[in-house]
């Protein structure tokens, strides 16, 4: 019994380091240990979600000066926050003096930000402004003292944030996958629906599951297989930074026509799914697009920012309320297969299953080898 547990992650490794070698049609599903065993997530959130950039959210969640978002990333609370000079930044959400989170949700910041606890205040760029009652102290310079800066950058109105002060830029790992979709101009768009939840499954299971159209025709027949079925997705070759497929449109629909004037004639026929990984995963299409952020909050815990992104102004409220409603029951249809996923990978008896082809499940194993390319050995001390 004592070394089953390192047996289990010695399976892991072996099913990451298979992957990397496997071809679309040769690939397997990973073992239960991948979903349940803390030890995987531990990694995860080491090499990861404190390395990597993070999606957090869109650039209008934060559009005026003092506007605010409290973030976790990984374990690291962190407020982004638009400067009265207009710059947007991301600080540590931990005050200078005993710890406590400074912002929480959203909101206006106005001037800085202020403790709730002791009332120590900052300005909007970190600095620390007022430490009431506490006096002149030589061991303590106020001017000194500021919130730890984290690098930021917006991508195509998507906020990302990496913890790590010695990783390389992001966008130009995205420059590809940017070439590929920038007729869509994401950052033109304007957010119409946004909300943060919890999901109660593992947070690669809701990769799997947002960037595979094996399910598009069965678990949505009533919804998303009348707009996008299974028989139209293809897969795109993946990037050190991304991956992703094509969701064609059903031929018998109208096609909309918002879209921006770049884009080419067929490219109204796809919704193009893409996924930055570890976490933003985004439906996009001429007219409006899905997006997802999404982080673990523990082993079958998901927090995930789920959004709408709509182009141009004239959308009536009636289309609107009708995508996110659409949105609102493909996701509900999503969250009861996720939610009895963590049951499924704990049977003693799962054995994982072979993949769909590359048109189906092919970003399910580009996000495999993302994995096996980032994470260290899991079965020994890292
Ligand atoms: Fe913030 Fe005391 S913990 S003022």
């Amino acid at each position: 019994m004592a070394d089953r547990p390192s047996a289990a992650l010695a399976a892991v490794d072996r099913a990451l380091a298979d992957a990397r070698t496997a071809s679309y049609d040769a690939a397997w599903a990973m073992p239960g240990a991948f979903y349940t065993d803390p030890v995987v997530l531990a990694a995860e959130l080491d090499y990861l979600f404190h390395r990597q950039w993070i999606c957090v959210g869109r650039v209008e969640e934060v559009a005026s000066p003092g506007d605010f978002m409290a973030v976790d990333i990984g374990n690291e609370p962190v407020v982004v926050i638009r400067g009265v000079d207009g710059t947007l930044r991301a600080l540590s959400n931990v005050c200078r003096h005993r710890a406590m989170p400074l912002a929480a949700g959203k909101g206006n910041a106005g001037k800085g930000l202020l403790c709730p606890y002791h009332h120590w205040s900052y300005d909007t760029t970190g600095r620390l402004l007022g430490t009431p009652r506490l006096g002149a102290r030589p061991d303590f310079a106020i001017a000194d003292c500021r919130l730890p800066a984290f690098a930021l950058e917006e991508w195509l109105g998507f906020i990302f944030v990496c913890l790590d002060a010695t990783a390389a830029p992001l966008a130009p790992v995205l420059s590809e996958l940017e070439e590929r979709i920038r007729p869509y101009h994401f950052e033109q768009t304007r957010l119409r629906y946004v909300a943060d939840e919890v999901w109660l499954c593992n947070w690669k299971h809701l990769v799997e599951n947002f960037m595979e159209g094996y399910h598009l025709s069965t678990l949505h027949r009533e919804t998303l297989h009348k707009v996008n079925p299974t028989r139209l997705c293809r897969h795109f070759p993946p990037g050190d930074g991304y991956f992703g497929y094509y969701a064609g449109f059903d031929p018998s629909l109208p096609r909309g026509q918002k879209g921006h004037p770049d884009l080419r004639p067929e490219q109204y026929d796809d919704c193009v799914m893409f996924a930055i990984p570890p976490g933003l995963l985004v439906g996009g299409a001429a007219d409006y697009s899905s997006f997802l952020c999404v982080q673990p909050a523990g082993i079958d815990r998901v927090r995930v920012k789920l959004g709408l992104i709509f182009y141009g102004e004239d959308w009536p409220e009636a289309t609107v309320d009708w995508a996110v409603r659409l949105f609102q029951d493909t996701m509900a249809e999503d969250k009861t297969v996720l939610n009895e996923l963590g049951r499924g990978v704990r049977s003693g008896h799962y054995r994982p299953g072979p993949l769909a082809g590359p048109d189906f499940e092919g970003p399910v194993l580009d996000f495999f080898r993302y994995l096996a390319r980032h994470l260290p050995a899991l079965s020994t001390p890292f």
